[in-house]
């Protein structure tokens, strides 16, 4: 495990905002930290950076025990906070530059770390200053700085909260390569992102942790209640399919079907095959957080 949590609270004067936290992230896994507005998520992940002290518990960091106020276990983390500040009238290269200097990257290393992270990151031909970067730019360089120093936790709050569709898209992918050379931490109320990319996920709630597990795991739990998408000619299934037994919706030029066991999805397939049906492509719908949030809250 590169992080453990055990028994962490939280208290701001009298309000406790994270209640006996227990949490634990296995190495190499991209862990979802999933929670509403107000639930807690970037206090714990203050706490996890030694910036503020605990209530109770501890916390340890790739070994390491986190102290508030100091900063050894914070050589093993790179941070990218919900809103990132960066130089203005650097540009990308020049900034993580700079960060590499800072942060005594050696000399011989400096170049090829940069071109690979601005590679990483899709900046690499970016030559305009930050003032003039997106939004979504700005979460992909503040990746990059995080990841300059090859940390071992990658600890990311909220990068996808204020992006568009295809700039969620983009961090997503940004993060799921990550994974190939660290772990990745990172918080969202997005709960199809987190379905997305990630192996593990928790979920927090009035800061108490309501479920956490491996994503594979939870998905078993509704295994019989799954829905696929296929990308079909909607139209021309929906008429050679009325006869069938299945419950189908049309969303868009896809079709969404809820098989409710193998039997059934093998049914299905049989009847594309028997009319012709050309399956274009095939996924389970991401929906499964949402179920479980709803079965844990009501
Ligand atoms: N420094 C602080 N002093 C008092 N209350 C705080 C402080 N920081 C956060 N809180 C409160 O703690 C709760 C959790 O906040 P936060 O960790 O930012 O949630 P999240 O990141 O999940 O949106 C909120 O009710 C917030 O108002
Ligand atoms: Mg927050």
């Amino acid at each position: 495990m590169v992080v453990q949590i055990e028994g962490v609270s939280k208290r701001f004067g009298n309000k406790e905002v994270l209640r006996d936290i227990h949490l634990h992230i296995p190495e190499h896994s991209i862990f979802g930290f999933i929670g509403a507005n107000g639930a807690g998520k970037t206090t714990l992940m203050k706490c996890m950076l030694g910036l503020l002290p605990l209530s109770a518990g501890g916390i340890t960091i790739a070994g390491e025990k986190v102290t508030f106020g100091e900063t050894k276990s914070n050589a093993h983390i790179g941070y990218l906070p919900d809103v990132p500040e960066f130089y203005p009238f650097y540009n990308a290269r020049q900034y993580l530059e700079l960060c590499a200097v800072i942060t005594d990257i050696p000399k011989m290393e400096r170049k090829t770390r940069i071109e690979e992270l601005l590679t990483l990151v899709g900046l690499a031909d970016v030559t305009s200053p930050i003032n003039g970067y997106s939004r979504g730019m700005k979460q992909r360089l503040g990746i990059a700085q995080a990841l300059l120093n090859r940390p071992k936790l990658l600890i990311c709050d909220e990068p996808t909260s204020a992006l568009d569709p295809a700039g969620r898209a983009q961090i997503l992918s940004i993060l799921q390569q990550a994974k190939a050379e660290t772990t990745v931490f990172f918080s969202t109320h997005i709960l199809s992102d987190a379905e997305q990319i990630c192996d593990h996920v928790a979920m927090l709630h009035e800061g108490k942790i309501i479920f956490q597990d491996e994503l594979v795991k939870l998905q078993q739990r509704f295994h019989d209640q799954f829905a696929y998408t296929f990308t079909i000619s909607a139209e021309k299934a929906m008429k050679s399919l009325q006869h069938v037994q299945f419950h189908m919706e049309i969303d868009g030029d896809q079709l969404i079907v809820t098989l409710s066991d193998d039997t059934q999805r093998l049914a299905f397939m049989r009847e594309l095959t028997r009319q012709g049906l050309i399956v274009q492509s095939l996924q389970p719908q991401t929906r499964l957080l949402e179920k479980l949030v709803l079965e844990v809250l009501t």
